[in-house]
């Protein structure tokens, strides 16, 4: 019989305490892409230990690299054996982040196929920006039968603008670019932190690339790539994640392992709504207000607030005094967790890309499915303020983007704890 694993929360006290943050799944993941483009040993720190950093792990295993990944999170890639060119749909199917392998497979071999991405149902999400980039470089596109096939017989940097700054597209494109011939120009590309700390581990292997955290970003092709040692930045979006449940039960949370910098927009959004924020080195204190204040919310590309907080400020707007009001730009179906905050109270309408909550004082617990990575931690969230018992189901989705979080929670005083059902 198949077991799946559910998490159950039950109504909590104000959460207190100190939570340490791990290093962030969306730095991780093209960092561990980019390995492909160095054929010595690249050794990654503090890698947490996510289910989507083990589908990458076998993705680059069945590459051929030497990837071993040890107890304190130190992640140790060979991409000296790298033989293969195609990355198979069993793989790529479970996580979209899988297609970053095109960009530096294509840099490496001149040819790669990879099939379609899966991922988190989030709406449509296309990837013709990636492949316009590549094509812009020199690349020969051909999608087929659900893979994408690209050939080169040299990639050449060319200048390059991006429609929309997408974060996957400029990681691609930067990475297929550091070892093309001569410069490439991407303008218009997404400033968001894990762009950064990509660009800072290529330059350690000896890439050229300057202008990352811009919307312009230079990158000069180099003839090869070397060995490098480089600790992933903290996960900005865990951390906001545990800052919510500081304010949506009125709590005090030490966040530790932070990068002030990159937790802004969640910070003054959190002021807003009546939280008291305090700085410290590497960390932030959130004390939760008695009541919670509506506000507006729209999400945008970095420094924007972020899409993957959307969901958890659902959830805390739902008990907030009154009616909030958040427009999502990013992802054109990312609402999802709306119906399932419903079946626990909550007041949602949603009129296209805008949600309407109208806080309520009292949620009530129910059974309730993640539909994706970041709607189970707003049902989370939410069931730590409702009366009774919560059950979330499909927690495969929550643990993609969260290192047992119940653990981490149940350590701040919450009544959660994950259960096998049959
Ligand atoms: C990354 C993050 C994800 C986050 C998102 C936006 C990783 C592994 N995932 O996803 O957690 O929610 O950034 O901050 O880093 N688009 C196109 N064509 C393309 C590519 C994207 O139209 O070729 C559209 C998408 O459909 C979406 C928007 O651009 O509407 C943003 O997507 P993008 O920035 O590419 O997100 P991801 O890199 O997939």
């Amino acid at each position: 019989m198949n077991k799946q694993h559910c998490i159950v929360v039950r109504k909590s006290g104000p959460l207190e305490g100190r939570v340490r943050i791990d290093g962030a799944k969306n730095s991780v993941l093209p960092i561990m892409a980019a390995t492909l483009l160095c054929e010595q040993e690249c050794i990654i720190e503090d890698v947490p230990k996510l289910r989507d950093v083990y589908v990458m792990i076998d993705l680059l295993k069945t590459l051929g690299a030497g990837v071993e990944f040890s107890e304190d999170g130190v992640l140790r890639v060979d991409g000296s054996k790298v033989d293969k060119w195609s990355a198979p749909y069993e793989l790529v199917r479970k996580m979209r982040a899988s297609f970053l392998v095109l960009g530096p497979l294509l840099a490496r071999f001149k040819r790669t196929m990879v099939s379609m991405p899966g991922g988190c149902a989030i709406g449509t999400r296309p990837i013709d920006l990636h492949l316009k980039g590549f094509e812009a470089l020199g690349a020969k596109i051909n999608v087929e039968h659900g893979s994408v096939e690209a050939v080169a017989n040299e990639l050449v940097g060319e200048r390059i603008y991006l429609d929309f700054p997408s974060v996957g597209a400029t990681e691609n494109i930067i990475m297929a670019a550091s070892l093309a011939k001569g410069t490439t120009v991407l303008e218009n590309a997404a400033e968001e932190p894990e762009i950064v700390d990509l660009a800072n581990f290529l330059n350690s292997m000896g890439a050229d690339i300057k202008g990352a955290g811009t919307n312009t970003i230079t990158i000069k092709g180099v003839e090869r790539l070397g060995a490098t040692t480089h600790r992933v930045i903290p996960d900005r979006i865990e951390a906001g994640t545990f800052m919510v449940a500081a304010a949506i039960t009125g709590g005090d949370i030490m966040v530790d392992n932070i990068m002030l910098e990159h937790v802004k927009p969640v910070a003054a959004k959190l002021r807003e709504i009546g939280c008291t924020i305090t700085e410290f080195e590497n960390g932030i204190r959130v004390q939760g207000p008695d009541s919670i204040s509506n506000t507006t919310i729209k999400t945008l590309p970095h420094p924007g607030f972020p899409t993957d907080m959307q969901a958890q400020f659902m959830a805390l707007m739902s008990v907030a005094n009154g009616t909030s009001v958040i427009t999502e730009t990013v992802f054109e179906n990312r609402f999802m967790h709306a119906t399932e905050l419903a079946r626990m109270g909550a007041e949602i309408k949603i009129e296209g890309r805008t949600a309407v909550v109208r806080g309520t004082p009292k949620l009530a617990g129910a059974k309730v499915d993640a539909t994706d990575l970041r709607a189970g931690a707003a049902l989370i969230l939410a069931g730590l303020v409702s009366e009774g018992e919560t059950v979330i189901g499909q927690i495969h989705h929550i643990e993609r983007g969260y290192v047992h979080i119940e653990n981490k929670l149940s350590q701040l005083g919450a009544d959660i704890r994950r259960i096998q059902q049959i």
